[in-house]
């Protein structure tokens, strides 16, 4: 399983303090500011402040938490839910009804309709779709042909995403305006939840249109996604079937709202995260030759030059350390946030129903108290005897408890047999025009990354 059963938090005995306010905040704007304008910053700066620390938005207290075992507390405790402005921002955009926004008896039935299409033991049947996808990307590339890595990688996670759970054909046609519409609507998402001028975005500006134009058209290629398997009168064994036939609590059909909604709510967390990490990935590959180099050379060792296929994956231990370590420094998923559903505590202090948690992946992975020579890509760090000094949930790119991605394994194994079929063929260059500096947005990903493949 790989929901875990929510465990209560340790009871604090000690009378709850009030969490210290955390430096430079400004009359009116309190740290919303600073939350703006360096975000990564700000956030990865909490931590001297105390392990539990308010900020004030505006005339809002948010409780930022920044020590890896109350994340940890907080995902495993009861008394918070899944709410607050970034869930309500994506609830409003994308739809009400899907399991990453649902909560209660709602959210634990749907968990149990999506989870066998992740359990552990169904991922190798998407190895042939994973492997073919992954020698496709290396046959497309050319050396010496710059490769645009924004678009290369949404369109391998959204390929590989609706093929393994949906069934879908996927012609890249689709899957090329799945990408442009997420990567519009993640942007006005993020812009509409950083600055919350709700009239400024009813205005007929062009952004605004675009983005209204990017969410209708998400929203008509999932109703597309769906007619289309019904059409076909299929019912391959798939999430796309087990979602179409999900049952409600009285054992009636669920809504075509919620089946709508819960499509969304699988193909946007999952193109979105994965393509971004595969940039990073890419990124490191191309910053790190040496440790390019090694992957090549572990591949060859484990495949003896036949083309990397799916069972090789759990043998290539760099390639997936690789992949580890460039998900501590650039998780895609950088930011967090839960309401508190009653009066409770977190590490000794007061935090108040109704109030909003948010805690950063980002700032969590890269704490110097949590790792020696935190910046340093250091893929070692996650060889087993060093791996047990990690303080626990001090990496945890897929949270942890009842909120935990159903896709950590089926996202491992794919970002595992990319990183591998890629290096196994190129070395990678940064060309002129690329910017590799990092984008805060919904995700954390490359500005603009241009890559040049060179054959070995
Ligand atoms: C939830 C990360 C890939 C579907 C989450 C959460 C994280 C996360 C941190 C928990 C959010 C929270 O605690 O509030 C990632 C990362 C990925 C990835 C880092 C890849 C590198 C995927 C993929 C899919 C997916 C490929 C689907 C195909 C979901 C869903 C949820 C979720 C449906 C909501 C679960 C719930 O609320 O019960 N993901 N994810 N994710 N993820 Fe992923």
């Amino acid at each position: 399983m790989t929901v875990e059963s929510v465990k209560p938090v340790t009871a604090e005995t000690a009378e709850p303090r009030e969490a210290p306010l955390a430096g430079g905040a400004v009359p009116v704007l309190g740290h919303g500011l600073q939350l703006v304008r360096d975000p990564l910053a700000f956030m990865s700066g909490l931590r001297r402040h105390g392990d539990v620390v308010r900020l004030k938005l505006g005339p809002k207290t948010v409780y930022a938490v920044t020590a890896p075992a109350l994340t940890g507390a907080l995902a495993l405790s009861p008394d918070y839910k899944i709410d607050g402005p970034l869930w309500e921002s994506l609830e409003g955009l994308l739809g009400k009804e899907g399991v990453a926004t649902a909560n209660g008896p709602r959210h634990r039935r749907q968990r149990r309709t999506i989870q066998p299409a992740f359990r552990l033991d169904a991922i190798p049947g998407y190895g042939p779709v994973m492997e073919d996808e992954a020698h496709a990307l290396t046959e497309r590339w050319q050396p010496g042909r710059t490769i645009d890595c924004t678009s290369e990688s949404f369109r391998i996670a959204v390929r590989i995403a609706a093929r393994c759970l949906l069934r879908g054909d996927f012609m890249d046609e689709r899957a090329e305006r799945l990408s442009i519409d997420l990567a519009t609507v993640f942007r006005g998402m993020y812009r509409r939840m950083v600055v919350p001028l709700g009239p400024l975005y009813r205005l007929p500006l062009p952004g605004n249109r675009e983005f209204n134009r990017a969410l209708a058209d998400l929203h008509l290629l999932v109703d597309e996604i769906i007619a289309e398997r019904r059409a076909s009168g299929q019912k391959p064994d798939d999430l796309l079937t087990a979602l179409l036939e999900a049952k409600d609590d009285n054992g009636d059909p669920i809504g075509e709202q919620e089946i709508h909604d819960q499509v969304v709510a699988i193909v946007t967390p999952g193109s979105e995260t994965v393509a971004s990490t595969i940039m990073w990935l890419l990124q490191v590959l191309a910053e790190h030759p040496e440790h390019a180099e090694k992957v090549r050379a572990e591949v060859e060792s484990v495949t003896g030059g036949r083309p990397v296929g799916f069972a090789d994956v759990r043998a290539l231990r760099h390639t997936n350390n690789v992949v580890v370590e460039a998900m501590r420094l650039r998780p895609a998923v950088w930011i967090l946030t839960r309401r508190a559903v009653t009066d409770t505590t977190l590490g000794g202090y007061r935090i108040p129903a109704g109030a909003d948690i948010v805690y950063s992946p980002y700032a969590i992975q890269r704490d110097g108290r949590s790792y020696d020579r935190h910046l340093d890509f250091d893929p070692d760090r996650w060889l087993p005897e060093r791996a047990k000094d990690v303080p626990k949930y001090a990496m945890s790119p897929f949270s942890v408890g009842n909120r935990k991605c159903p896709s950590d394994h089926f996202s491992m194994a794919q970002l595992s047999l990319i990183t591998a079929a890629v290096s196994a063929r190129y070395r990678f260059e940064q060309v002129s025009g690329s910017n590799d500096t990092t984008r805060v947005g919904i995700t954390l990903r490359p500005h603009r990354l241009l890559l040049r493949p060179v054959r070995w």
